[in-house]
């Protein structure tokens, strides 16, 4: 695969952050997931040139595997209660298989298997490019925007926020952003979406 000139958009990754749930595997080989976004970005002046990376926060598993490993694969899927599970969970192996060495979610609508590469380390995260290795769509969806979907997304971001936050005004303004997102997954959502809110509300009671 020539790397540098690798379009993802079929596989799901376009311009902006792209959700994805990453899975990685230490130099023992414990596999992991965990919901991760892929940042991309296209440069005009470099003739459209597409590149990918990844902002990974001090302190997870992933960023361990991927400082061990140097790679990573992105699931490509809309599952939101699978995105909640991975948040807060370890995934029991019935979720997994393997593709091209790397262990990928059997659920998933596609599978991209990146190299990392290290470009910039601050005090609180770690960047790298993402350097496309092995691409296999399995499912390409039609689907409309809902915004039920939409806002599991974005509460399971503030709940995993929410988690790291020590001071209560921060935590009060939290519960309320999550009240909003309640109200829009009880309005927009379908079942699915009710049942992400509902493993949420379990996993993480904002309490
Ligand atoms: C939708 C979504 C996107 C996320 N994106 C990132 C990200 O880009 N970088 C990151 O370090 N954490 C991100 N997180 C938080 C991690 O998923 C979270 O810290 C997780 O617990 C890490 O799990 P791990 O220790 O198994 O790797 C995101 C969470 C959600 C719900």
């Amino acid at each position: 695969m020539n790397e540098a000139s690798v379009n993802l958009e079929e596989a799901g990754i376009s311009e902006g952050i792209s959700e994805v749930i990453v899975t990685t595997q230490s130099a023992a080989g414990e596999r992991n997931a965990a919901p991760i976004g892929i940042i991309t970005t296209m440069n005009e002046q470099e003739q459209g040139e597409i590149k990918y990376f990844m902002k990974l926060y001090k302190g997870s598993r992933t960023l361990a595997n991927v400082l061990e490993t140097n790679t990573l694969a992105a699931n490509v899927t809309d599952d939101v209660v699978l995105f909640v599970k991975v948040a807060f969970e370890n995934l029991s192996e019935k979720y997994f298989t393997d593709f091209e060495g790397m262990p990928v979610l059997k659920e998933a609508n596609a599978w991209i298997v990146f190299t990392t590469v290290l470009v910039e380390e601050s005090s609180e995260y770690f960047r790298f490019r993402l350097m496309p290795k092995a691409v296999e769509i399995r499912r390409k969806e039609v689907k409309a925007i809902n915004r039920g979907r939409n806002a599991v997304i974005e509460a399971a971001v503030l709940a995993t926020r929410f988690e790291i936050t020590k001071d209560e005004q921060g935590r009060e303004e939290m519960r309320k952003e999550r009240e909003r997102y309640n109200e829009i997954v009880k309005k927009c959502g379908g079942r699915r979406e009710k049942e992400a809110m509902r493993v949420l509300q379990e996993k993480c009671p904002f309490r």
